[in-house]
């Protein structure tokens, strides 16, 4: 039997959730149309990778010195609206609309769906708890080091778990796509 290996290292899924890599081989993903659905959906991940890139990037800025911190409080402010607003969002698409008919018409990945339900459960919990401490960060004047550890900790936290959801989320979902759902 063919076996398929997730792209993650730490990947959730298993061989036998990913049956249709045999049809859509993830080499063949770029070569699909760029206004292909499973094309733009892709394009929403990069976006994604690159929002939580920035997060992390201005975190290590900050703690190693190189950036003020009000320069570092009103760029995290900003980038943490935008990215945890275009997670959220895809999530709910998802959760409400593109997944539930991916679920019903592909019976066998029930198990698959299930691991990125909790993801998505996962990630909320994470974005409530990293935007209350934004709201404080909103609120201090004074720089606060151990405050701003404690932010970057959770933000590359969840970053780690965002990147091998999305990783896990494409190896099941794109080749649903590429073929047409
Ligand atoms: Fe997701």
């Amino acid at each position: 039997m063919v076996q398929f290996m997730p792209a993650h290292k730490h990947s959730l899924l298993d061989s036998e959730l990913l049956y249709l890599h045999e049809l859509m081989p993830p080499e063949t993903w770029d070569q699909l149309p760029s206004h292909h659905p499973a094309s733009s959906w892709l394009g929403g991940h990069f976006s994604l990778r690159r929002g939580q890139k920035e997060l992390n990037y201005i975190n290590t800025e900050f703690l190693e010195g190189r950036m003020q911190w009000d320069r570092y409080k009103q760029r995290l402010l900003r980038e943490t609206s935008t990215q945890y607003q275009n997670l959220t969002g895809r999530h709910e698409r998802e959760d409400l609309h593109i997944f539930p008919r991916m679920r019903k018409n592909h019976p066998k990945l029930a198990r698959g769906f299930a691991i990125l339900d909790n993801d998505h459960h996962t990630i909320k919990a994470q974005i409530h708890d990293i935007r209350a401490l934004i709201a404080k960060l909103r609120q201090a004047e004074a720089a606060d080091m151990a405050f701003a550890e404690k932010l970057a900790k959770a933000m590359a936290d969840s970053g780690q778990w965002l990147y091998r959801h999305l990783s896990d989320e494409e190896d099941l979902v794109v080749p649903i796509m590429g073929l047409g759902y």
